[in-house]
């Protein structure tokens, strides 16, 4: 009997240790977290309304500049009231222009602590991240005039107006400036990779949970949205303020499952950890970087809206999310493809019969001249393919549908001083020695008229890099009227270069001897299909513009709208 009293003693005390006291634990810090947060927000009220209001002043004075402007230049200039001009094929928006009904007056949070300053004025040379969130405010400025825009950034130096013009020069928004508000950080070091030399991922994650904390010491949002990849800040605003609904952009997820299994990787091609899983090293990393998925998995369990910027981010945030993101309303994340300067490349190139003659029998691959976009790979399939042309060429006299030799244009950013600079030499010696150089072009840090030029005038798109996430230069490729000829796998295959019921927008190839057979196939389509193929490409391009990133935004930022009215 006392031996069973004991045991069954023993065994209480066990569950006790190893299910209720976390539980318990759970709950209680659960607890001061909530009553912490409530505390900031009674800290921020103050601020808030103060913001509230200069927002109201600073509208009221726009709008009497405004009809002043309007009075005495009766013509009025119509950039003016461009913010205004809303979208018709905006849901939830009236076909004049006039958002529906309901206005939602609240303040949306959007984290980016990096408004990373880049020289290049291209979306492809780097600043994605940033055209999204400034795309992004202005969709929301267009659906809901009346909510604001608060931007938690880092930038201390960096006044509204000087920012808002740096975002219209740049990527040519223009955002209405009342309701967009600025809140500066001060703790942003906390998430500089350059802390954490060792365990960085986890050390990125916990410091951006200062960050976070600051910023919600500046402000506490209505609906809180990061668009920069600091999931750990979400699950922080769902413990301190379990009401605001959290959104995610996700350009790439912090962990990935490639990097979790390219530790087992031996072959070397799959990037800086490949193999790296080999001896206790190796083993202790790869406990390490499990343990963190799953922290980053449960993380996953905070957001009520997931957006992605491909289907490639979409399938690897389901697999770490999905399991833990089983009981929320919306489960699966959406693919919401960032805006590419598609619309600009479509009213500066004509795609025609008429225009087939402008352009010549060559392949351009615009690319950054870095190893992972194996470059190599296209100038072999490129002697393979002139090789097997002018041998048929002695046969039968014809080289391409069009008659003239085809030609190889490189056109890509070189970081200075950096190992590019000897990987391009690399590059020039195996052209020579395929003895292509004198068909070859390598242009550095073209600028983008030039580039528009050789798109304008080329006939073919390349891109050779293995698992690329998506290829905005694809979407540009398309944009121009360029036949892709891509890389089979990752972005291209899965979002870009498919068929989209009405034909193929292009070929796609993995090997030396596909791509140059690729090449030969796409300059040898007969006129009618070469045009045909041109268009369908542009048509498929249509998909990544600014108005259809506007309508898939707006679309699942008005979930988190809905779920803030319904509290
Ligand atoms: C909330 O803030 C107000 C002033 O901002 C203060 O007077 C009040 O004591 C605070 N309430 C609590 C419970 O902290
Ligand atoms: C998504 O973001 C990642 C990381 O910045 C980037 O490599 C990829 O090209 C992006 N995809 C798109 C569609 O822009
Ligand atoms: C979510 O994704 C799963 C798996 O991809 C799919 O079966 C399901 O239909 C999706 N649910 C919704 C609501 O789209
Ligand atoms: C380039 O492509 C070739 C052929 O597919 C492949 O063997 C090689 O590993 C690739 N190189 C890089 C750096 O991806
Ligand atoms: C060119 O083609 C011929 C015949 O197919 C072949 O013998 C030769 O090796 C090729 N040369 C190169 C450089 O590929």
């Amino acid at each position: 009997m006392a031996f069973f009293a004991s045991v069954s003693v023993t065994l209480l005390v066990l569950t006790a240790t190893f299910f209720l006291i976390p539980t318990a634990f759970a709950y209680g810090l659960k607890a001061v977290l909530c009553s912490v947060g409530w505390s900031l927000r009674n800290k921020t009220n103050a601020r808030r309304e103060l913001i509230l209001s200069q927002v109201r002043a600073e509208e009221e004075q726009h709008q009497s500049k405004h009809s002043a402007s309007l009075a005495s230049a009766s013509a009025s200039s119509p950039e003016d009231d461009d913010w205004e001009k809303v979208d018709s094929t905006v849901p939830g928006v009236a076909g004049n222009g006039k958002p529906l009904g309901e206005d939602w007056e609240g303040i949306i949070g959007f984290f980016h602590p990096f408004c990373p300053l880049s020289h290049k004025t291209r979306s492809n040379a780097g600043g994605g991240g940033e055209r999204v969130l400034w795309a992004a405010v202005k969709a929301t400025q267009e659906r809901w005039p009346k909510a604001v825009c608060a931007i938690y950034t880092g930038d201390h130096e960096v006044t509204k107006a000087a920012m808002l013009e740096r975002v219209e020069t740049r990527f040519n928004i223009k955002l209405h400036a009342p309701t967009v508000v600025l809140l500066y950080l001060s703790t942003r070091k906390y998430i500089l990779s350059s802390m954490y030399p060792h365990f960085t991922l986890l050390g990125q994650s916990l410091g951006s949970l200062i960050v976070a904390f600051d910023a919600f010491n500046l402000l506490v949002p209505d609906i809180y949205i990061d668009t920069m990849g600091y999931a750990f800040t979400i699950a922080l605003s769902k413990f301190l303020f379990p009401s605001v609904p959290t959104g995610a952009y996700v350009h790439y997820p912090t962990i990935s499952t490639d990097m979790l299994s390219s530790l087992d990787d031996s072959t070397g091609i799959k990037g800086l950890n490949s193999g790296a899983g080999a001896g206790w090293k190796g083993v202790a990393k790869k406990k390490y970087w499990h343990i963190f998925a799953s922290i980053y998995g449960w993380v996953g369990s905070k957001v009520d809206v997931v957006m992605t910027n491909s289907s490639w981010t979409s399938a690897h945030i389901n697999s770490l999310w999905g399991p833990s993101r089983k009981r929320l309303e919306h489960k699966n994340a959406t693919v919401v493809f960032p805006p590419t300067a598609v619309s600009e490349l479509h009213s500066s190139i004509d795609v025609s019969s008429s225009s087939e003659s402008t352009r010549e029998p060559s392949i351009v691959y615009i690319a950054q001249f870095r190893p992972e976009k194996n470059h190599s790979l296209i100038l072999r399939a490129f002697a393979r393919f002139v090789n097997e042309t002018r041998n048929n060429n002695n046969n039968n006299d014809k080289i391409t549908a069009s008659g003239s030799t085809p030609k190889l244009i490189l056109i890509g950013s070189v970081r200075h001083s950096s190992p590019d600079e000897t990987h391009i030499y690399h590059l020039r010696l195996l052209a020579h020695e395929l003895h292509i150089r004198d068909q070859t072009t390598f242009l550095c840090d073209a600028s983008w008229p030039t580039i528009l030029s050789h798109l304008r005038t080329s006939s073919i798109g390349t891109n050779a890099m293995w698992s690329e996430h998506f290829g905005i230069g694809v979407v540009e490729y398309q944009a121009a009227g360029l036949i892709s000829v891509v890389h089979d796998s990752g972005g291209p295959r899965e979002d870009i270069v498919i068929d989209l019921g009405d034909g193929a927008t292009g070929f796609r190839a993995s090997t030396e001897e596909e791509f140059a057979a690729a090449f030969e196939a796409a300059l040898a389509l007969p006129e009618q299909e070469r045009v045909a193929m041109r268009l369908r490409a542009r048509k498929s391009a249509l998909r990544f513009t600014e108005e259809e990133f506007a309508r898939k935004w707006i679309e699942e930022v008005a979930k988190l709208v809905s779920q803030c009215r319904k509290k």
